[in-house]
């Protein structure tokens, strides 16, 4: 059995004082937290305050986007070993926005998920078609070559560490979800392709589903045998819409 993960990513919201306000209400809102994996990931420059609001409350706090190094000549960047020492034990990496807007590549996202792992954190590896290419019949394609670029650095008990999240890119911030069915087709597929090449963890590696989730369509989405969780945006600013949806997932 798959434990849930509702997973909050605050993007570019919320500075240190707002974060770690958010972060207080939702310690306060969660006490007694124990079916539901939660976690949230800040701004880095909010991640101190944010991780010693959450510290004990067993709420993860998580990194956006590292460098594949620990450090160096890398002028506006943040590493892993950093953000590990700064309270994270999660990591995001491979989301659209980073792929559209900072030019990540799929081997990018692999090398960062693996500098995550030897840095101690547990990557969310993101994957998911844009609209064309889904309207070109290529999503299962698309998907499965992200996740074959990300896997493929690390060794077997580092691909058992890994959360896979399915975000169709026409589905973030638009209001628009996958439906149920959509949604849990390529969870299908992306679990298929996981019993051919990783046998050992297709079965307990969770896939998130992550695209306009709100607290109304979370119930139906997390009820599909292989959706695992969710990857929340804007909703998850919003505390009470984020405690629905780690509701809907008990
Ligand atoms: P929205 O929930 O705002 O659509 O964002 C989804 C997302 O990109 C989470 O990483």
């Amino acid at each position: 059995m798959r434990r849930p993960l509702i997973a909050g990513n605050w993007k570019l919201n919320l500075g240190p004082g707002a974060a770690a306000a958010l972060a207080v209400y939702l310690r306060d809102a969660l006490t007694d937290e124990d079916a539901v994996d939660v976690v949230v990931f800040p701004t880095a420059l909010a991640i101190g305050a944010v991780a010693a609001e959450l510290d004990g409350s067993g709420v993860g706090v998580g990194v956006q986007e590292i460098a594949a190094i620990a450090s160096g000549a890398m002028t506006g960047a943040n590493s892993a070993v950093m953000a590990r020492e700064a309270g994270c034990t999660w990591l995001l990496t491979g989301h659209s926005e980073r792929r559209q807007h900072f030019a990540e590549t799929d081997a990018g996202v692999g090398a960062k998920a693996k500098a995550g792992l030897a840095a101690g954190l547990y990557p969310i590896v993101c994957v998911g078609e844009t609209l064309a290419e889904r309207k070109a019949g290529r999503v299962d394609e698309v998907t499965q070559r992200q996740l074959a670029a990300a896997l493929a650095p690390l060794t077997p008990d580092e691909v058992a560490l890994v959360t896979i999240a399915y975000e169709p890119v026409w589905a973030i911030g638009t209001g628009e979800t996958a439906s149920p069915e959509q949604a849990q087709e390529v969870h299908a597929a992306l679990r298929a392709w996981l019993r051919a090449h990783h046998p050992r963890v297709a079965e307990t590696l969770r896939i998130l589903y992550g695209g306009s989730v709100k607290a109304d369509n979370a119930r139906s989405l997390l009820g599909s045998p292989d959706i695992d969780g969710a990857l929340v945006g804007g909703a998850s600013l919003r505390v009470g819409d984020f405690t629905d949806i780690i509701a809907a997932a008990r």
